[in-house]
C-alpha cells in the first residue's frame, strides 16, 4: 500500500504515524510539503515563547524515522504536482494542508497599510518564509488586536515582550530586531462579545500577567454582571483590581465592541479604528451573539491585527467547500460537494478538514479515525500495481523541484540550532526557501 500525504503539520504526521504503526498491511507514506521544513503551525504558528509545546516534534521525528516513512518537502501540491499525478502514484491521498488564508472582517479600510491580518503577523515573527518581507512598522505607539481567541493573545503578548524575553526565544531574526526597536506602548484586544464568551484559553490569559514589561489591563466595568466563575472570569477580575505599573506598558481587553471601519490618513497609513458598542442576544439555541448598538467610538492605535480565525486555500483539483472554506468533506472523506458524493481512496485531515479549531495535541485521535476510515475503504487497494516509488521524485526533478528528504531537514535543523546558540536562543531560522536550497546543495 502506498499513501501520500500532503502537507507536514500537526494532522499529517498523526496520520503518517496511524497508517505506520497499523497492523496488517505494510504501508510506505510519502509526506508532502510546499515547504522545505516540516511541523506546519508547530514552527509557523505556535508562539516562539512557547518552546515547551514545540517540543511535540520529537514525536513527529520518532514517526519520520520509521523505515517506509518519506518527507518530500518544497512541493506544492496544485503547483509543482497535480491530484492527477498523486493518484497514478499513490493507492490514497491524505489532504492535511491546514488553514493558511485569514478570515476578513469584511470592513472599509482593512487594506490600507497597518492593517495586517494574524496570519501576516504571526508568520513574520515565526519567519515563515511567506511573510518574511511583510512591512511590519513597529514605529507607531499603540495596536488594536481584534479577536478574544488564543491567536490574539499569542499576537497581544508578542508585541509586549520586552527585548530579553524575545532574544531567548525562536522568533525569528528581523522579527526580533523590529521589536527590539518597537515604539509599541499600548495594545488594545477587543472582543466582540463579552468576557464569559471570550475563546481564550486560562493559562493564554493568565499569562499575561506575568510579562516583564507590561501589565494587563482590565476596567472592572466591563466584567459587571459576569458570573463569578472560575477560569477566565477569575484571572479578569484579578486583572481589574491589580494597580499597573507606572512604567509598564499597557495592554488593555475590552469586550462588546466590533470594528466598523479602519480609518486611514493622508498617507494612507491606518489612523484609528471605528468601533460600535455592542450588547448581548440570547439566541433560542442557547448560544449568545453580539448585537451593534449603534454607539461609535473611535480608538486611537496606528496598527491594526484581526486575528479572527482562519480558512483553507483553494487547492487546484480538491473539491472545496465554499461555505464553510475547507475540503468537501464527510467525516474526513472527500466528497464532490455539487453531487454529495464520496471521491474514492481521497481523505482529509486537521484544519483542512474541520476548519481552524483545536489544539495540536487533538488532531492525533482525529486523524487516526480517518486512518479507520481508510483501512475501512482500502481493503484489496494494494493490488492496483503502481509505478516505482521513486518515480514520482524522478518526475518532480525533472520539473525543476529540488527535493528536500527529511535528512536534508535535519540538516537545516542542526544550522538553525547552532546560529541560535549565539544568541542563546533554542534556534535561529533561516527565513528564505532559496537560502536553505542553497545551503542544502552545497553539501551535495
Ligand atoms: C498562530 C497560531 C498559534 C497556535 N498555537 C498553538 C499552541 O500553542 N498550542 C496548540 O496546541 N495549538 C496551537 N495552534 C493550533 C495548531 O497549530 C493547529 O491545531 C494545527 O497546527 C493544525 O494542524 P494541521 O496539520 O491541520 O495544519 P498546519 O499545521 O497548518 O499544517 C499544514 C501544512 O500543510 C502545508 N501545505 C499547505 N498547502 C500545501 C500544498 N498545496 N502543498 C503542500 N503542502 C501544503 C503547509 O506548509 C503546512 O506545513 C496555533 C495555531 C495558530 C494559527
Ligand atoms: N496556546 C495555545 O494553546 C494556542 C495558541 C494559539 C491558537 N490556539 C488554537 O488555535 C485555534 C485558532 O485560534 P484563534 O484565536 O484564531 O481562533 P478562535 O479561538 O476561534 O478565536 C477567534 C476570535 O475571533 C472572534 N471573531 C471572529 N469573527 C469576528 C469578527 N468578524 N469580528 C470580531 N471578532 C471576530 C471570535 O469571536 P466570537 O467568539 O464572538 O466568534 C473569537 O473571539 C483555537 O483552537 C486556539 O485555541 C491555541
Amino acid at each position: 500500500m502506498r499513501v501520500a500525504i500532503i502537507g507536514s503539520g500537526p494532522a499529517g504526521f498523526y496520520a503518517a504515524e496511524a497508517l505506520l504503526k497499523r497492523a496488517g498491511t505494510p504501508v510506505d507514506v510519502d509526506v508532502f510539503d510546499r515547504l522545505p521544513t516540516p511541523y506546519g503551525l508547530v514552527r509557523g504558528g505556535v508562539a516562539p515563547d512557547h518552546q515547551k509545546i514545540k517540543a511535540v516534534v520529537r514525536v513527529f521525528a520518532s514517526t519520520a524515522a520509521r523505515p517506509t516513512f518519506r518527507f518530500l518537502g518544497n512541493v506544492q501540491l496544485g503547483r509543482d504536482v497535480s491530484v492527477e499525478e498523486l493518484r497514478r502514484h499513490y493507492h490514497q491521498i491524505v489532504y492535511a494542508t491546514g488553514n493558511e488564508s485569514d478570515r476578513r472582517l469584511g470592513i472599509p479600510g482593512e487594506g490600507i497599510a497597518g492593517c495586517t491580518p494574524a496570519a501576516v503577523f504571526v508568520g513574520w515573527y515565526n519567519g515563515h518564509p511567506d511573510y518574511r518581507n511583510a512591512r511590519i512598522d513597529l514605529s507607531v505607539s499603540r495596536v488594536a488586536v481584534v479577536g478574544n481567541g488564543n491567536v490574539a493573545v499569542d499576537v497581544a503578548r508578542i508585541l509586549m515582550r520586552s527585548r530579553a524575553e524575545l532574544e531567548r526565544t525562536d522568533i525569528a531574526a528581523h522579527a526580533l530586531d523590529s521589536l527590539r526597536n518597537s515604539q509599541v506602548r499600548e495594545v488594545f484586544v477587543l472582543g466582540r462579545r463579552g468576557p464569559e464568551q471570550a475563546a481564550f484559553s486560562p493559562s493564554e490569559l493568565k499569562e499575561l500577567g506575568s510579562m516583564e514589561a507590561a501589565d494587563p489591563v482590565v476596567d472592572a466595568g466591563e466584567l459587571a454582571g459576569c458570573a463569578d466563575a472560575d477560569g477566565n472570569m477569575k484571572i479578569l477580575r484579578s486583572f481589574a483590581s491589580r494597580q499597573p505599573r507606572g512604567d509598564a506598558k499597557k495592554l488593555h481587553l475590552r469586550f462588546l465592541v466590533s470594528p466598523t471601519e479602519v480609518l486611514g490618513n493622508a498617507e494612507g497609513k491606518v489612523a484609528g479604528l471605528a468601533l460600535e458598542k455592542n450588547r448581548l442576544e440570547a439566541r433560542p439555541d442557547g448560544t449568545v451573539a453580539a448585537r451593534g448598538t449603534g454607539q461609535i467610538e473611535v480608538l486611537d492605535v496606528d496598527m491594526v491585527v484581526p486575528a479572527i480565525g482562519f480558512a483553507a486555500e483553494r487547492i487546484a483539483g480538491v473539491p472545496f467547500d465554499e461555505k464553510a472554506r475547507i475540503i468537501a468533506n464527510q467525516d474526513g472523506r472527500v466528497v464532490d460537494p455539487a453531487l454529495r458524493r464520496v471521491i474514492p481512496d481521497e481523505y482529509v485531515v486537521g484544519w483542512a478538514r474541520s476548519g481552524p479549531q483545536g489544539l495540536i495535541g487533538e488532531h492525533k485521535r482525529a486523524s487516526a479515525q480517518v486512518v479507520e476510515h481508510m483501512i475501512a475503504d482500502g481493503a484489496g487497494l494494494e493490488a492496483r500495481v503502481l509505478p516505482r516509488r521513486d518515480a514520482i521524485d524522478a518526475l518532480l526533478r525533472e520539473r525543476g523541484v529540488q527535493l528536500v528528504s527529511f535528512d536534508d531537514w535535519k540538516r537545516l535543523d542542526d544550522v538553525e540550532v547552532v546560529r541560535g546558540e549565539r544568541r542563546g536562543a533554542p534556534r535561529d531560522k533561516i527565513v528564505d526557501v532559496e537560502a536553505m536550497l542553497a545551503l542544502l546543495s552545497q553539501g551535495q
